[in-house]
């Protein structure tokens, strides 16, 4: 039996969604993470402090007495997002970030930025007050074939902000591709990357494995081989520039088993194990709790967590439970196509 004790981890991207499924999911975060950033597209979106502030009640409702948890809250970036507005809503620290979802890219994101230029002072306040900007990284085009949408998104919109705003803090998230691990690396400080494991996990052939397989349809969509392996090496790599946001996004059976199946995985149950297995799978387990305890904090100006956890390897693999049950209702629990040994001691 192998173990190694390791400072909490957080989480720098999650959905909690709201109400009875908020209360299913919230403690599958809880368990292991001491911090989330909490993302704001729910229906309607989070568009302003007091909304923040109201949904950080509701989920701190959620989390269980015996645990401790800070959610880190963010509005959701419209056209008509007040720069006063905003720069009062961090000052008060009602929020702590500010999501930025193009229009039209992914789920709740139809109140999205269609014209970047329209929320330039927006973010130059940002840049400013040092609020993190954090951005789903793909263009909506039509045209654009939905595979290179993360790739097309870097070249014609983050390098402009990049270029425009050298002091804005900003995440791009849930990183897909090869191009994006390079122009991260190779960015200015104040640039870096989230990662999850489902796309640290799978590639695009899981998609299609015997059939369509809509639990493993996300956006951005999963890549082939080699981005997986982009991912993998930048993950384990000693660059502070890339940490966990696992993106775990609750959807209901009945939405993800559906003719338009929704877009998103949720994976918070094991996915500390998950992580282990793959860093022990390349031998970089010594990379592991800087990626999901210690970078983050550190681009965010945080503290890293003074508790602990205990990851244990044993001999018996690790047996997944399928589904999230509650009310009737079912969540699909994410799990990989390989073997896990590694389980947190409780
Ligand atoms: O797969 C995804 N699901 N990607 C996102 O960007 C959003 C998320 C969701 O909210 O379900
Ligand atoms: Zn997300």
């Amino acid at each position: 039996m192998e173990k190694i004790e390791i400072i909490k981890p957080d989480d720098w991207h999650v959905h909690f969604r709201d109400g009875e499924v908020l209360k299913a999911v919230v403690p599958e975060t809880t368990k292991h993470f001491a911090r989330a950033i909490v993302m704001p597209n729910l229906v309607p979106p989070i568009l302003k402090g007091n909304d923040a502030v109201k949904y950080r009640e509701r989920i701190q409702n959620a989390v269980p007495e015996n645990q401790q948890f800070l959610p880190l809250m963010t509005l959701y970036l419209t056209e008509k997002t007040d720069k006063y507005d905003l720069r009062e809503s961090y000052d008060k620290e009602q929020i702590f970030a500010a999501k930025l979802y193009p229009a039209g890219a992914t789920t709740n994101s139809d109140s999205g930025v269609k014209d970047l230029k329209k929320i330039m002072p927006v973010l130059e306040t940002m840049a400013e007050i040092g609020m993190p900007l954090l951005i789903h990284g793909e263009v909506t085009d039509n045209e654009i074939d939905v595979f290179d949408r993360e790739k097309v998104f870097i070249d014609q919109k983050l390098d402009f902000i990049c270029k425009e705003l050298p002091e804005l803090k900003i995440t791009l998230e849930h990183i897909t591709t090869k191009e994006a691990t390079v122009y991260v690396n190779e960015g200015n400080k104040n640039l870096v990357a989230t990662i999850t494991p489902h796309h640290l996990a799978l590639n695009r052939n899981a998609i299609f494995v015997g059939g369509i397989r809509p639990h493993n349809y996300c956006l951005p969509i999963l890549k082939r081989e080699v981005h997986r392996k982009a991912l993998l090496k930048a993950a384990t790599s000693n660059s502070t520039k890339f940490f966990l946001g696992t993106d775990t996004a609750p959807h209901l059976t009945g939405e993800k088993e559906s003719a338009c199946g929704c877009a998103g995985i949720f994976n918070s149950t094991y996915c500390l194990s998950i992580l282990a297995q793959l860093f022990d799978n390349e031998n970089a387990l010594s990379q592991l709790e800087s990626f999901i305890s210690k970078r983050g904090a550190k681009h965010y100006n945080l503290k890293i967590n003074k508790q602990k956890i205990i990851l244990i390897k044993s001999s018996q693999n690790l047996i997944f439970k399928k589904y999230l049950n509650f009310n009737e209702q079912k969540i699909k629990i994410f799990e990989p196509d390989f073997l896990v040994f590694w389980k947190v001691a409780e």
